[in-house]
């Protein structure tokens, strides 16, 4: 844009400036395909470095039986069959989410003077979250990937299933799953690849030797 255009543009308010200021409030996306171990890493680095950790799927299950909610039968459809619920519903739990956390506050390392710093996990899984969010609410500084077999997946989901109670732990929900993460997903991935913004972890071999990867990444993001 002409530099002309982008003076006009913030002088009449037009450009919307995103919710938190990353130089405050530090962002790390968490990706890879569903059953790739995200929450078992993310509960990991909660423990070591105060993070205040969102799961997108977590906070629309709780919207989907929230009573009075106008959303619960969407996200239902959704869940069951693997597909992505409009970006609106779940930049918005997040944002609130993360709106909740800075006014509590918390104590510990990263969470003085309006800072804080989030793990979200699970999140975004479509382009069009990827831009709202990093728009709307908040850059994100780095992107978390584990990638490990689709063999390695479906038997840890699974597993999972035998005690989840997720509506969506099933072979036949976990195909479609797998269909969305390939198609678009992957394209996400691939767009922060670009910008630089990727840690690219193998989550095939046991937790705790993933973790030693999590750690070192999430390490080097937090001293820049
Ligand atoms: O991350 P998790 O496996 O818990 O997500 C469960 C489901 O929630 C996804 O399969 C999808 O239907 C929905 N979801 C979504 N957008 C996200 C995260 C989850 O639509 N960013
Ligand atoms: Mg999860």
């Amino acid at each position: 844009m002409p530099a002309i255009v982008d003076k006009i543009a913030d002088a009449l308010h037009l450009r919307k400036s995103p919710a938190f200021d990353h130089n405050k409030v530090t962002v790390l996306f968490v990706l890879g395909g569903p059953g790739a171990g995200k929450g078992t890493q993310c509960g990991y680095l909660v423990k070591d470095f105060g993070f205040c950790h969102l799961s997108a799927g977590d906070l629309l299950r709780a919207e989907q039986h929230r009573e009075g909610s106008q959303f619960g039968e969407l996200i239902q459809n959704c869940i069951r069959e693997g597909t992505i619920v409009p970006m609106e519903v779940t930049v918005k739990l997040l944002e609130n989410a993360m709106a909740d956390a800075l006014k509590e506050g918390r104590s510990g390392e990263g969470w003085a003077d309006g800072r804080g710093r989030f793990l979200v996990d699970g999140f975004p899984r479509k382009m069009d979250q990827a831009i709202k969010f990093d728009e709307d609410v908040c850059l994100a500084s780095l992107v978390l990937f584990y990638s490990t077999t689709e063999e390695v997946m479906l038997s840890r989901l699974l597993e999972r299933g035998k005690t989840s109670g997720r509506e969506d732990d099933n072979a036949e929900s976990i195909k479609k799953r797998f269909t969305t993460y390939k198609e678009t997903t992957m394209p996400v991935i691939e767009h922060y690849e670009a910008l630089g913004k990727v840690a690219e972890i193998d989550s095939s071999p046991p937790a705790d030797e993933v973790y030693k990867a999590s750690k070192a990444a999430v390490e080097k993001t937090l001293k820049k």
